[in-house]
């Protein structure tokens, strides 16, 4: 069975056992219910049952983690968490299963793909950072995998079948809806860059990258992360599929880049899963790889300041629950200070919301979806 409906086969995605699938593609179906149709239902609760007598007890309005720690307290919050969180575990586990299932083929087609193009650079001696020491995700072992999955593609595989599961394709037939989208924004506002050196941080299987390549077919593109089991099968993936990425195993916040090496430096959902120490480094890091001129950019998920206390109150569940401890200390960081501390000067930071561009091509009134808001909020700088 394969899930053409919601995402686009290649060679390294494929189809499954017909008993697998229909597993996976339940716990798909429950989180999709669960996130798009129960958790808006819960804002009118706390509004209409929680928040009044919250207010008057405080004697002001609550913040976000008292607003987080009433709804855990109430039935339909409750109820929530933990189906959320049952539905979080079994639908990994379910794409786990259907990975171990495939992996010696995987691994197979990795090996023909060896020859690239592009590249992959392994450090077996990188120290990994100990905030990722943790089942992120409710995920064994992280993104870097058990004892027995660490040599493998394992955590890389199940992240493509993983990072569709719950948005019912809304991340793009190839997952690359973000990277087709912060593209095309690069397009239009900076005509003049031209970037001849990309880098993404943290680019996991390099499903971003890839639509980065397509945009800008003359840049050289690079990719680091620090799990190499995601790298494994990001570099066979772009590989498979013909196109050129240049993938190392290494830590965003130092790595061996020359300065001024890059016309462009981002990354996607990297920042909030690291830790307080981290994210200056990551930034100083950007400002020297960047050549004057240079654009970086980080895109995330909104900052607390661009949310109401309600909003920003349903980042509890991933930071307490699902294992990103840093979610709350990340949003609510004052980004464009760092951004200066890291070098950058205050009247060239910016923030943007490029719309999702699969949104945009299936004629869907971004305002309509619930699952990415239909936009990719991103803050960065240029370098002066
Ligand atoms: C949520 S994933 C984001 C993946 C991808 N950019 C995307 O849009 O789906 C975060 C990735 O960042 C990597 N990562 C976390 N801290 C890092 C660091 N300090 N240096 C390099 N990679 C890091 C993790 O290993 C993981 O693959």
């Amino acid at each position: 069975m394969d899930r053409r409906a919601i995402q686009s086969l290649h060679p390294m995605l494929v189809p499954a056992q017909t008993g697998d699938y229909a597993r996976e593609l339940f716990w798909d179906s429950v989180t999709m219910y669960l996130e798009s149709e129960v958790r808006p239902g819960l804002r009118s609760v706390y509004e209409k049952e929680i928040q009044p007598d919250l207010k008057q007890a405080l004697g002001r309005e609550p913040d976000r983690k008292e607003i987080a720690a009433a709804m855990r307290q109430h039935d339909a919050g409750r109820w929530w968490y933990l189906q959320r969180t049952e539905s979080q575990r079994e639908g990994s586990d379910a794409t786990r299963a259907v990975v171990e299932r495939q992996l010696p083929l995987l691994i197979e087609r990795a090996k023909a793909s060896g020859n690239g193009p592009g590249s992959l650079t392994l450090n077996p001696d990188l120290v990994l950072p100990a905030y990722l020491d943790i089942d992120i995700h409710l995920q064994k072992g992280g993104y870097y995998g058990t004892a027995d999955s660490r040599d493998t593609l394992l955590t890389g595989a199940v992240y493509d079948r993983g990072l569709t599961l719950g948005r019912m394709g809304a991340q793009g037939w190839l997952n690359d809806d973000a990277g087709l989208s912060l593209a095309a924004w690069v397009k239009e506002i900076y005509p003049d860059l031209k970037p001849k050196r990309i880098l993404e941080m943290g680019c996991t299987i390099g499903h971003t990258l890839t639509a980065f390549k397509q945009a800008f077919p003359d840049a050289e593109v690079h990719g680091i992360d620090v799990a190499a089991p995601a790298l494994r099968y990001g570099f066979a993936r772009a590989a498979s599929m013909g196109v050129e990425v240049h993938f190392s195993q290494q830590n965003a916040e130092h790595t061996n880049f020359a300065d001024g090496s890059f016309d462009l430096v981002f990354s996607r959902i990297l920042l909030h899963e690291t830790s307080a120490e981290a994210v200056p480094k990551i930034f100083a890091e950007c400002h020297r790889l960047l050549r004057p001129g240079g654009v970086m950019f980080h895109s995330d998920a909104p900052q607390f300041d661009e949310l109401d206390p309600y909003a920003q109150s349903l980042r509890d569940w991933d930071a307490t629950v699902n294992n990103e401890p840093f979610m709350d200390g990340y949003y609510a960081m004052p980004l464009e200070q760092a951004f200066v501390a890291a070098g950058f000067a205050a009247d060239k930071t910016f923030r943007a919301k490029p719309v999702s561009r699969r949104l945009v091509e299936a004629g869907i009134d971004p305002k309509r979806s619930r699952t990415t808001g239909g936009r990719y909020f991103l803050a960065g700088a240029v370098k002066a």
